[in-house]
Formats: C-alpha cells, sequence, structure tokens
C-alpha cells in the first residue's frame, strides 16, 4: 500500500510529531510505503488560473507541481496533515491542493482513504474544528475519495501534543483505519 502524507506545517512542532507517531502505527502494515511531503520544503508556486490543464491535465508551472500530482494519483492513501491558520488550513498545504485542479480528471477517477489531522491553539469548541474538516470532506466528496478518519487537537507551543499522553495514544491507533 502506497500512502502520502501532505504536512502543512512549515515547523518541527505538533504537525510532525503526529506525523511521525502515525508513521510508526503504519510501518505496522505488511508492504507500506510511506512518502511525507513537507509542503514548506515543496517547490509549488500557486495557481494562476491559466487553464491550461483543462486540455492536458498538466500544470505548467516548472516546478515540482507535476511530480507531487504524481504522487497523489499513485497513493491509496492520503493523509492531509495542518496547524490551524486563521482558521483554515495553511496556504502551504492549500497551494498544493489547489494544484489538484490540474489533475482532477485523473484524481476523481482513482480510489483513496484519506487521513486528516488538524492541530490548533484554540480549545476544541472553536468553530475551527469543524470549518477545516468540513472542507477536507467537501474536497473528498468532489473526487470520490473516502474520508476514514479525521481528527482535530489542541497544541500550540512545538512540543506540546507530544506532551499529550491522551492525543499520542490516539494518533498511534489511527493506522488500524486504513
Ligand atoms: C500564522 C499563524 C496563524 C495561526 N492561526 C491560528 C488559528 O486561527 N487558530 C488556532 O487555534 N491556532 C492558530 N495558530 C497556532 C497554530 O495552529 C499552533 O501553534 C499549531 O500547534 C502549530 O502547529 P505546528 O507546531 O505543527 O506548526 C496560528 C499560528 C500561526 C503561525
Amino acid at each position: 500500500m502506497k500512502a502520502l502524507l501532505l504536512n502543512g506545517s512549515p515547523r518541527q512542532g505538533n504537525t510532525r510529531t503526529a506525523l511521525e507517531a502515525l508513521k510508526k502505527g503504519m510501518n505496522q502494515l505488511p508492504d507500506m510505503d510511506i512518502q511525507q511531503i513537507n509542503a514548506a520544503e515543496a517547490g509549488v508556486s500557486p495557481c494562476i488560473a491559466c487553464q491550461v490543464c483543462g486540455s492536458n491535465s498538466y500544470c505548467v508551472a516548472d516546478d515540482d507541481t507535476n511530480d507531487i500530482l504524481d504522487a497523489v494519483a499513485e497513493a491509496d492513501v492520503i493523509v492531509f496533515a495542518t496547524p490551524v491558520y486563521w482558521w483554515g488550513m495553511t496556504a502551504q498545504l492549500k497551494v498544493i491542493i489547489d494544484k489538484f485542479y490540474s489533475k482532477v480528471k485523473t484524481l476523481n477517477t482513482l480510489k483513496k482513504k484519506v487521513g486528516v489531522i488538524v492541530i490548533g491553539e484554540a480549545e476544541q469548541d472553536d468553530p475551527q474544528y469543524e470549518i477545516i474538516p468540513k472542507q477536507f470532506e467537501c474536497i473528498c466528496d468532489y473526487l470520490g475519495w473516502d474520508v476514514v478518519f479525521s481528527k482535530t487537537y489542541t497544541a500550540d507551543g512545538p512540543d506540546d501534543l507530544a506532551k499529550s499522553e491522551a492525543d499520542m495514544e490516539e494518533i498511534g491507533t489511527l493506522w488500524k483505519l486504513l
């Protein structure tokens, strides 16, 4: 099984901690091939709405866009993991998701299991923990992908999530849902 983890955080913090715990669990599955893309380090320029992809299904950008889209297409499992920035996912991750537009005619024919992890500083009663999972749900509905887990956590300082035993324990079991 191929898994692609898309990390929206630009720092060594809670999202990376969550993904490390998730990967540790996923490695218990047989034949797992896990690739992680850190959005902040990926060379992906924002969509310019040129619509050229409408005829060739490829992005005209001369950067990492098409390689990343190929990895998205090949993955059986995709995990979107993002800190909350201003009640949304990070811009770094959104830039990559916007580029799904150029390969949508392929992506919406492919079955995928999707996991979502959202981490913000605010407590769990904040509307951001409904807004962001809902956005991923809409994206996945549109593409015909199956969201198998969608989890939100509260953590602020880069080590906060690692200090939460209950959250770390839960993340360590999410692989069972794949
Ligand atoms: C630019 C920016 C915007 C943020 N906006 C929010 C927000 O709207 N809601 C929230 O709960 N936390 C917000 N935060 C806090 C982060 O979501 C929080 O620190 C999170 O744990 C960061 O994850 P990371 O350690 O994986 O980068 C913001 C942080 C930054 C840098």
